[in-house]
């Protein structure tokens, strides 16, 4: 996730494009630049780092001129760095393009490209489109960018820019979000209303497919066959803060709603987009990788833990292969028996976290394959790995971690399947079952987003407690661990997960009249044990919420209150059954006006022992 913006007016283009760009860093952060067409050429300035790199490096050089784009970056396809920033250019330097989103095809394209001679200056995705914008410009920048649009495949919003035609952007999306200012005398790209809310609220929605040409006097919108398409002015009533938010109260809430479009970026050149195989192009593994892997340590932290416990029971399942999953702190200190015919799993979203990247070291040093599951390009993790896997969650800024958890389970049931396959350990029918699941999942959560005021009446009704407990068998285990640290750390209600049949041999003594349980009851080969743990804790007066899947009417008879998710399959359900714990913990730390994104004695990215 990037953010893009583009001017053209009468005033300086510059001022706007940076201050633009630092209401979208939130959609990225890693490097930025911008290119801004002056007197005699376009101008292209770039460079990793904060956007504040960017702007000391143009202190008393500022571009000038009345038109240009900018980006400020999250890395999918090569590391952060100079090189990699946006704007890219072709060879010429007149040919300038930002991009946010994902180039499908771009190593097939940069082959023939470079085989025509043509040479790269980085290892982006993008900088493919620059080229190929030259090579099909013969005059007409809206016909250059349609040929542009019908070689390319992937997900992209895209802003154009060339030296022979100084008055207009060209831009488009697919999948990526982009909207168009209104102004007087001067219009206004943007990837999101932050960035130009400051200037206009009137603007014009970009829909996938939809071309429009922008210039000072106006902008023109047309399909790829040359339709003109008329837009409809959408007036943004957002104050600024809520705009960075989209719309949402908190960074945690907006992120909780951007997991079907992360699940559907992870997913994509991996899981075949009309299909049922799954391969990972990245790691280009072969059944000889496994013959000498004896076994698989998966190490994390948090919530990324909690995510490696849902592994385990994927990799043993359909892989075969034994896992022991550890904490990453305890993991260094207990002599693991670690060797070279062991695969290290580490997984982490931020990429930095301390205990996890010196147990990645550790592994590797007692002589461990390493793979890193991360969400940021370049990050330390990453680049200690031997292979990585990278989720496409976005930046993930709630210090709660929420797309990055969906899109690890995600990596790994992916991961599990390849592995399965390769492996002979899962049969193609399974595989195709689970994969045809998959490209559900999406659609599933949107769904479920649409109805969550059930879970705003208990989140209100259960805020005031001061413990609560999670229960679950198996997977429904894994993902009430993941529910309990949602709910104690932004809401500071004491919350535990039990394995349900656990109960009994102790904390039993702790369930008193009243005392919210929350009980997932998604994994129907131990659906019946977990009614009885359902009905143990009933017995005792707590007050018990269910989450039970669609259809089963039979838990309404136990549960105080049940909150259904879609049937999707025993290893799909985690992905669905832990919105509903999140959205608790979310709407229960509301309740209590706690501060969502930023808990108390918490911090986004733990780079401290
Ligand atoms: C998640 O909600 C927590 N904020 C925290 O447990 C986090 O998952 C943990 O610190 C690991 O972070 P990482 O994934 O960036 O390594």
């Amino acid at each position: 996730m990037c953010g893009i913006v583009g001017y053209v007016g009468n005033a300086q283009a510059a001022p706007f494009l940076l201050d633009g760009m630092s209401k979208l860093e939130y959609r990225g952060y890693d490097s930025a630049g911008i290119a801004v067409y002056e007197k005699d050429g376009i101008r292209v300035e770039k460079c990793v780092g904060r956007l504040d790199a960017l702007r000391h490096k143009l202190e008393g050089k500022m571009p000038v001129g009345t038109m240009g784009i900018g980006h400020t970056r999250w890395a999918t396809h090569g590391r952060p760095s100079d090189r990699n920033s946006h704007p890219h250019t072709d060879e010429s330097g007149n040919f300038v393009v930002v991009h946010n989103g994902i180039i499908e095809n771009y190593l097939m394209l940069k082959e023939q490209l470079i085989a025509k001679g043509q040479k790269f200056a980085s290892d982006t995705d993008t900088e493919i489109v620059a080229h190929l914008f030259a090579d099909f410009y013969e005059g007409d920048m809206e016909e250059a960018v349609k040929k542009v649009l019908r070689t390319i495949e992937g997900s992209y919003s895209l802003v154009f820019m060339c030296k022979a035609e100084p008055d207009k952007l060209i831009c488009t999306k697919k999948d990526n979000p982009l909207i168009i200012g209104l102004g007087e005398g001067e219009n206004f790209i943007a990837s999101d209303i932050p960035a130009i809310i400051a200037k206009t609220r009137r603007t014009y929605i970009m829909s996938d497919g939809e071309i429009a040409t922008v210039t000072r006097e106006g902008v023109w919108v047309q399909d790829i066959n040359g339709t003109p398409i008329t837009k409809k002015v959408f007036e943004v009533n957002w104050n600024a803060e809520a705009a960075e938010k989209g719309g949402f109260e908190h960074f945690m809430l907006k992120e909780i709603y951007e997991q079907p479009k992360a699940i559907k970026d992870t997913m994509r050149g991996r899981l075949a987009e009309n299909g049922t195989e799954i391969n990972f192009a990245e790691l280009g593994w072969t059944a000889e990788d496994f013959t000498g892997i004896s076994k698989i340590f998966i190490v994390a932290c948090g919530t990324a833990y909690h995510a490696g416990i849902v592994g385990k029971y994927y990799l043993e399942n359909l892989a075969r292969i034994p896992v022991e999953v550890d904490i990453a702190s305890e993991f260094r200190y207990r002599n693991p028996l670690v060797d070279a015919n062991c695969l290290t799993i580490v997984i982490s979203q931020s990429g930095e976290t301390i205990d996890t990247l010196a147990a990645l070291k550790e592994a590797k040093r007692l002589g461990s394959r390493t793979l890193a599951v991360t969400n940021v390009v370049g990050s330390s993790i990453a680049r200690e790995a031997d292979q990585v896997v990278y989720t496409y969650a976005g930046p993930e800024i709630a210090v709660a971690s929420t797309k990055a958890y969906t899109t690890q389970l995600l990596v790994m049931l992916m991961l599990a399947v390849y592995v399965g396959r390769l492996r002979g350990t899962l049969s193609e029918a399974k595989a195709a079952e689970l994969a045809e699941g998959l490209h559900k999942v999406p659609e599933q959560l949107h769904d479920m987003l649409e109805n969550v005021d059930q879970i705003k009446v208990f989140a209100r009704n259960y805020g005031s407690c001061l413990d609560a407990f999670f229960l679950g068998r198996s997977l429904d285990y894994a993902v009430a661990l993941e529910g309990a640290l949602k709910l104690k750390e932004i809401s500071y209600i004491h919350a535990e997960a039990y394995a349900a049949g656990e109960l009994k041999h102790g904390t039993l003594a702790l369930i008193v009249e009243g005392v919210p349980v929350i009980v997932l009851a998604t994994q129907e080969d131990v659906y019946d044990k977990t009614v009885s743990n359902l009905q143990e804790v009933k017995a005792r007066e707590a007050m018990v919420i269910a989450i039970a899947l669609e259809g089963d009417d039979s838990i309404a008879k136990y549960a105080d209150h049940v909150i259904y998710i879609p049937r999707a399959g025993k290893e799909l359900a985690p992905l669905l059954a832990v919105l509903p714990l999140q959205l608790l913990a979310y709407y229960a730390a509301l309740t209590r006006g706690c501060d969502v994104d930023k808990p108390r004695n918490l911090a986004k990215s733990v780079t401290v022992e």
